[in-house]
């Protein structure tokens, strides 16, 4: 983010034009996710509030955001340098998937990881809302490189899910940013189809309002993002998974499409609860009650003794392509 300085006659301040224009010419301009303005003479302004801070007396200057740190950066040619410059590391198109996919498979997921978050620092988003998540999310944190972190909240979790996701935030001491579903759409399909309308004619429609819409949003400033999706969550949808995909349904910051990483797809759900229990990884409590794969609470029940965890969601579909369309590529 970047802070830039307004005189008190409305114009900008010199130097941050000056800094701005360099971004411009070297390409880095659509890096900068916010622009904060610190108001001359209006110490309430949200820049002068962030100058105060930081102990800062000059303008304009930069702020990297990560769950750990935040760095700061008063001299813009320092800020290109450590944090957008293209060194071999940050430049996102050295990937190639089938290579990856083939070295991915001698690596940890925790080193799978932390190849991520050096190559994208902040504009690496990890979404968070399962039990596998909170491992990525607890290998993340003790690589003690930079990450973020998004969970979807579609309105309508179980209260223990948003209870983890608290717990999560805290024990970690990250920040998680939600992302809701859009207010007028939600308004309009709720008022036309009520609260209900899913088990009538199928999870899609609310689907695309409270999750998908959503998850774009997440995305829109990122370059990658990690899931914590495992080929036998679903044989039948799953099965194809890469630990690295060109993610065409999601357009990044610097090219048409966002890498996304699943470093756990070979893993079971026992090797999740294994490592859960051994590292004291935080869980949600409804998987005291007999719940395997949690979503919504409408579309979610406990599972039945020798089913599959898929068939305790949306099981009053059809099985085999009971997904939400977070993950459908385009
Ligand atoms: S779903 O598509 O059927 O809902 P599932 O619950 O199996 O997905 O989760 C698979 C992965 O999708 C998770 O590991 C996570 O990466 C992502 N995901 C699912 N729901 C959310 C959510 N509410 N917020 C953020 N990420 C999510
Ligand atoms: Fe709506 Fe159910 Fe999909 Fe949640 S899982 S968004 S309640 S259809």
């Amino acid at each position: 983010m970047m802070v830039k300085k307004v005189l008190k006659d409305g114009s900008a301040c010199n130097k941050c034009m000056q800094a701005e224009e360099l971004l411009r010419k070297r390409g880095l301009w659509e890096k900068i996710d916010h622009i904060i303005l610190a108001q001359e003479g209006d110490e309430e302004s949200e820049g002068m509030r962030l100058s105060k801070k930081h102990g800062i007396e000059v303008a304009p200057f930069f702020l990297v955001q990560t769950p750990q740190q935040t760095r700061v950066y008063t001299r813009v040619l320092e800020f290109i340098k450590k944090e957008l410059s293209s060194s071999p590391e940050k430049q996102s198109h050295q990937f190639q998937p089938q290579e990856a996919q083939n070295r991915y498979s001698q690596l940890s997921p925790s080193e799978i990881l932390a190849e991520a978050q050096k190559a994208f620092g902040s504009k690496l988003a990890l979404s968070f809302s399962g039990a596998e998540d909170v491992v990525l999310i607890d290998m993340a944190v003790k690589n003690n490189l930079p990450f973020s972190v998004f969970s979807l909240d579609t309105g309508r979790l179980h209260g223990e899910t948003y209870e983890f996701i608290d717990k999560v935030r805290q024990h970690y001491g990250i920040s998680i940013e939600i992302f809701s579903p859009n207010h007028k759409h939600l308004s309009q399909f709720v008022t036309q189809k009520g609260l209900m309308s899913f088990y009538e004619d199928g999870h899609q429609e609310c689907c695309q309002i409270r999750k998908v819409e959503p998850l774009q949003r997440a995305l829109a400033q990122k370059e990658a993002w990690v899931t914590g999706l495992r080929r036998d969550q679903s044989p039948s949808t799953r099965n194809h998974l890469l630990y690295l995909e060109e993610d065409h349904a999601h357009p990044g910051v610097s090219q048409p499409f966002l890498w996304k990483f699943n470093p756990l797809l070979d893993w079971s759900a026992q090797r999740v609860w294994d490592y859960i229990r051994f590292e004291k990884v935080p869980y949600n409590a409804l998987h005291d009650q007999g719940y395997q794969s949690i979503g919504c609470q409408p579309c979610t029940r406990p599972s039945r003794p020798g089913e599959h965890e898929r068939e305790a969601r949306w099981w009053w579909e059809k099985s085999g392509q009971r997904e939400c369309g977070l993950h459908i590529q385009k």
